[in-house]
């Protein structure tokens, strides 16, 4: 007797900010466990190259805002059998919040109620799975290290204020409506797919610039600030095992190791055989190739934050025992791979001189 295997339907997912660094890793790996992607897309960003061609055609893009709740419910309710909704959309600059905090607030804050409202409206409470990107910044200053799922909050910029409310607005609805929604409080996770205005690829363009002899030095802010920092592309299989669970929670994703921005900047030097030795403190320090005495970093206050959480590191002991989460880069691996990365893409005219705007 002829065994008829019935293929079983996909499941399916919707990405708001898709087109960012976090949401093009995800999009893979949905795409990978044979997910229908669809995507929520600004009809004015022209920031889709994250999303590489081949990955584009297979899925579906959406032109929607966080700020308008029509869109988003015009978007939800055109999608069929819709289990997930990853919702990692939102001004993501720390220290540009600081200039925006109205519209950093309306994007995050209120545009994280706007999907949840529009879930709520549309009946999908019951039906599909919701997930919230938290961060690390809602960890105020000086909190014993490292911070847990229980070390309190007191978030210290206006993107961390709108934080808050993304954060206890999914639990709230989990609890008030009965929703599958969960938080991740990630820390910060970088890649060769990071943005330029963010501190560590800033630095690895910029060392790319210098191997490649079309700089010869640049500018930071404040240097001793210490992160967390993991790959993005880790924390994006966390963020998935996360709305597998059976019940709905709030989970830290972190690499349990921590650097300062200092440090940062000498590993990407190591990459190209640089060595760097410091100079001077505060405003007045530099940093110096040891063999040239060429000075390759400077600090300038512009880059520095109005209130700044000088110090964050993070426990994912209840990803790891929960969800069996386990990153598999080593800081000196995602150091070496953006490093490398930005130099071939200095090499193919991918990257060039910057504009002070992009140095953030
Ligand atoms: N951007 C930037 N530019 N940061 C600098 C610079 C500079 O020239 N110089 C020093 N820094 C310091 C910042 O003051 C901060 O302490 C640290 O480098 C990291 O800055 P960012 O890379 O901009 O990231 P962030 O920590 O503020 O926030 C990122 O991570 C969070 C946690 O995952 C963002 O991705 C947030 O959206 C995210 O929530």
């Amino acid at each position: 007797m002829a065994i008829v295997k019935l293929k079983s339907k996909p499941k399916v997912a919707f990405i708001t900010g898709i087109t960012g660094q976090d949401g093009s890793y995800l999009c893979e790996i949905l795409l990978e466990n044979g997910y229908e992607v669809h995507g929520l897309v600004r009809p004015s960003a022209q920031r889709q190259q994250s999303l590489s061609r081949p990955l584009r055609d297979g899925v579906t893009l959406h032109a929607g805002d966080m700020c308008d709740l029509g869109s988003l419910i015009q978007i939800l309710s055109s999608i069929q059998d819709i289990g997930e909704i990853y919702h990692l959309a939102g001004q993501s600059h720390v220290g540009l919040s600081f200039q925006m905090p109205l519209s950093t607030s309306d994007t995050n804050a209120l545009g994280t109620l706007r999907v949840l409202e529009a879930m709520r409206i549309l009946n999908l409470d019951k039906t599909t799975r919701f997930y919230n990107a938290g961060t690390s910044e809602l960890y105020g200053c000086d909190m014993p290290a490292p911070q847990t799922e229980e070390t309190p909050f007191y978030p210290v910029s206006p993107y961390a204020t709108a934080k808050q409310f993304q954060y206890w607005t999914t639990v709230n609805f989990r609890d008030a409506y009965g929703f599958h929604a969960s938080n991740g409080i990630l820390f910060n996770h970088e890649s060769p797919r990071r943005g330029t205005t963010f501190v560590t690829r800033k630095i690895t363009s910029q060392v790319a610039l210098i191997a490649c002899g079309l700089s010869e030095s640049f500018e930071l802010g404040n240097l001793n600030a210490v992160r967390d920092w993991g790959h993005a592309k880790d924390y994006m299989r966390g963020v998935h095992l996360i709305l597998q669970q059976p019940e709905p929670g709030d989970y830290i994703l972190a690499s349990g190791t921590a650097y300062s921005v200092r440090q940062f900047v000498e590993a990407a030097f190591q990459i190209i055989g640089v060595n760097i030795e410091w100079s001077g403190t505060g405003l007045d320090e530099v940093g110096i190739d040891s063999v040239t005495s060429k000075v390759r970093v400077r600090v300038n206050r512009k880059y520095y934050r109005t209130l700044e959480n000088e110090t964050l590191l993070g426990s994912a002991a209840k990803a790891k025992r929960v969800l069996g989460w386990q990153p598999k880069y080593t800081f000196r691996a995602l150091v070496e791979e953006m490093v490398l990365s930005d130099i071939r893409a200095v090499r193919s005219g991918r990257i060039f001189a910057h504009t002070p705007l992009d140095l953030d």
